[in-house]
């Protein structure tokens, strides 16, 4: 959800940010525009992709070795040149890219208009320009200061002056910026991926930060008081083509495959010879002894990694589990208190809604989880405890193998729980663990069927509804099947629990319509069978993901990928794949553009 770049160094800076913002694409966009700092300040601005940013510097790119770039994803007006950033000061010679929201810039605005400021667009962040140049008495970094502290709301930015060219700021709180440094250059991201073609040391900002980034150095004060901040840049280990595609056609696919390996890396060193070991998380028998009540909380697929867990948890901890959404937890005060633990699921760790679960939990006083993927985000900050799920960069708006990773690394932490309140038994635990070690090569296999569900996409995606249908954790994976399927293909996708379709849906269900069945959970097979049966009679065609052998069931799918057997609580990792695939195919089959669907960001750092 927009992206910010930015270059100080002795290179022509407008190339470098461009390919910064080329590797920020994923956070989706629907405008970008560039600002290059040589005496004066030029912009360069389009609407829509940034090939159509990079026609227009191909004709006449503005030169110099200072430059700040930006993606935007429209909040306030809408996804016009106008509206692009960066935005100027009435002088052109302060200009400012922002992501996030300015919560009083209708105030802001009045006011400076009455001050005699014209506007140039509709957008909330012009008000930032105008602000700091009412502040500007010869010093930006003053003048920037001043005017954030009657700012309200969400921001990531960064600002150039034409008359201190030497510099460039950057400002945080609630939105991420990372700063690279190499020798006489420093690079400006909103994510590490944009960095590490140039440097793998790198400065990550936190709320209330300023930095003033000069060619290879930063200092770094507190907006609030000006006091300096002393940080150590960290090393990042990230390979940079882990960051790329990697020889596949689109970055979704190139996650999906690297499931098996993902999976790897979030079991590692967690579940070993030895046993179980989470020390990491910080919970220890104390605390864990002390919960009464858990919510598990998150958005989207972060939301459905919780659903897939809760009830194994409740069953085993015997304390009642909930699974929210982030959106709506923040909003409706729920029972919390220093007995309650609160898990915090997100890929990005940056994700609004979830961010206020957590702020909310935290002040109610109880202990907070992250389950996050990206290291040094704010959720893996202000968390009590972390446990990364380490799957590396994901890419694709759509997530697979975070999710993958987030249900094995949940499955785990339930585990870890159980185990220092003493209600789970070895050889319980080791069957559990034992059957986490074979996933990873299990989801290898699986992807060996891509061919066989390539070829059912491109009978199915003629199809426009598709219903999602399971029962007890097939029922999750079924939601999160649904949510890939619409998400890049476009198609309407609705997940049901199998039996609900016959207190309603039941009256859409007619030859054009497609059931996709998950029927890994054997106990809850027959019933689950009846519900398909019941479908078929009106005529629509079964996919089911289904375990070998399952006899009946098997002659009523029209299409069949067979899962491999596992413990049931884990089911839903494999179950998941196929459902990927389908989703990857069925997308890429009709000509969608699979790694940014329209209207999505892959960051949604505002409500
Ligand atoms: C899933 O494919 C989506 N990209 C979306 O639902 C995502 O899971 C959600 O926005 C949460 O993001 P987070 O994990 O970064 O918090």
């Amino acid at each position: 959800m927009c992206g910010i770049a930015g270059y100080i160094g002795s290179r022509e800076a407008v190339p470098i940010v461009m390919d910064q913002l080329k590797r920020l694409e994923y956070r989706g966009y629907d405008s970008a525009g560039v600002a290059a700092l040589d005496g004066d300040v030029t912009i360069v601005k389009s609407e829509g992709k940034l090939r159509s940013l990079q026609d227009l510097l191909s004709v006449d790119s503005p030169s110099g070795s200072v430059a700040i770039a930006h993606t935007r994803w429209a909040t306030h007006g809408g996804p016009t040149t106008r509206n692009a950033h960066p935005h100027a000061d009435q002088l052109g010679r302060i200009v400012v890219a922002h992501n996030g929201i300015i919560e009083n810039y209708a105030d802001l605005r009045r006011s400076l208009m009455d001050d005699g400021c014209t506007f140039a667009s509709e957008t909330d962040t012009e008000v930032l320009p105008h602000l700091i140049r009412r502040h500007y008495q010869g010093c930006i970094v003053t003048a920037l200061r001043e005017a954030l502290r009657r700012v309200r709301g969400s921001y990531a930015l960064t600002v150039v002056c034409a008359d201190e060219p030497d510099l460039i700021l950057a400002a945080r709180h609630d939105s991420p910026l990372v700063i690279g440094l190499a020798e006489g250059e420093s690079f400006l991201a909103s994510d590490i991926p944009a960095l590490l073609p140039y440097t793998r040391s790198v400065l990550i900002l936190e709320d209330g930060d300023l930095a003033l980034i000069r060619r290879g150095s930063v200092s770094l004060i507190r907006t609030a008081d000006g006091s300096p901040i002393h940080r150590d840049p960290v090393q990042v280990d990230w390979d940079a083509t882990s960051a790329e595609k990697g020889g596949f056609e689109h970055f979704m696919l190139k996650d999906i495959f690297e499931q098996p390996e993902t999976l790897r890396t979030a079991l590692r060193g967690r579940w070993t010879d030895a046993g179980l070991n989470l020390t990491e998380t910080g919970l220890a028998a104390a605390a864990a002894a002390a919960i009464r009540r858990i919510y598990l909380v998150g958005c989207g697929t972060a939301y459905h990694a919780g659903l897939v867990v809760a009830s194994t948890w409740e069953r085993r901890l015997r304390v009642p589990v909930t699974v929210e959404v982030a959106s709506e937890f923040r909003y409706r005060e729920p029972a919390i208190d220093d007995t309650t633990l609160v898990v915090l699921i997100s890929q990005s760790g940056e994700t609004a809604d979830t961010l206020a679960a957590l702020r909310l939990a935290s002040a109610a006083g109880a202990r907070t989880q992250a389950v996050v993927n990206v290291v040094g985000s704010t959720l893996s900050r202000e968390a009590d405890g972390v446990l990364y799920t380490q799957a590396g960069p994901e890419i694709c708006v759509a997530s697979t193998k975070a999710y993958t990773a987030q249900v094995a690394s949940l499955s785990l932490l339930g585990l870890w729980l159980a185990e220092l309140r003493g209600q789970i038994g070895d050889a319980e635990l080791h069957r559990i663990g034992d059957a986490l070690q074979v996933l990873p090569s299990q989801v290898a296999e699986l992807l060996q069927q891509a061919p066989a569900i390539e070829a059912a996409a491109a009978e199915l995606e003629r199809f426009h509804d598709f219903f999602f249908v399971g029962r007890g954790l097939d029922y999750a994976v079924a939601q999160e099947g649904a949510l890939k399927l619409k998400e890049i293909s476009y198609r309407h996708s609705e997940a049901l629990a199998a039996g609900e379709m016959k207190h309603g849906t039941l009256a859409l269900v007619t030859p054009e319509v497609v059931a996709i069945a998950v029927a890994t959970q054997e106990a809850l097979r027959e019933k689950l069978q009846s519900n398909i049966r019941e479908v078929t009679a009106r005529g629509a065609q079964i996919f089911g993901v289904v375990p070998p052998d399952c006899g009946e069931l098997a002659e009523l799918c029209r299409w069949r990928i067979e899962v491999p057997r596992t413990e049931p609580e884990l089911a839903p990792v494999l179950a998941i794949v196929p459902l990927q695939l389908l989703a990857y195919y069925v997308a890429r089959i009709a000509g969608c553009e699979i790694d940014q669907p329209r209207n999505l960001a892959k960051s949604v750092t505002v409500e």
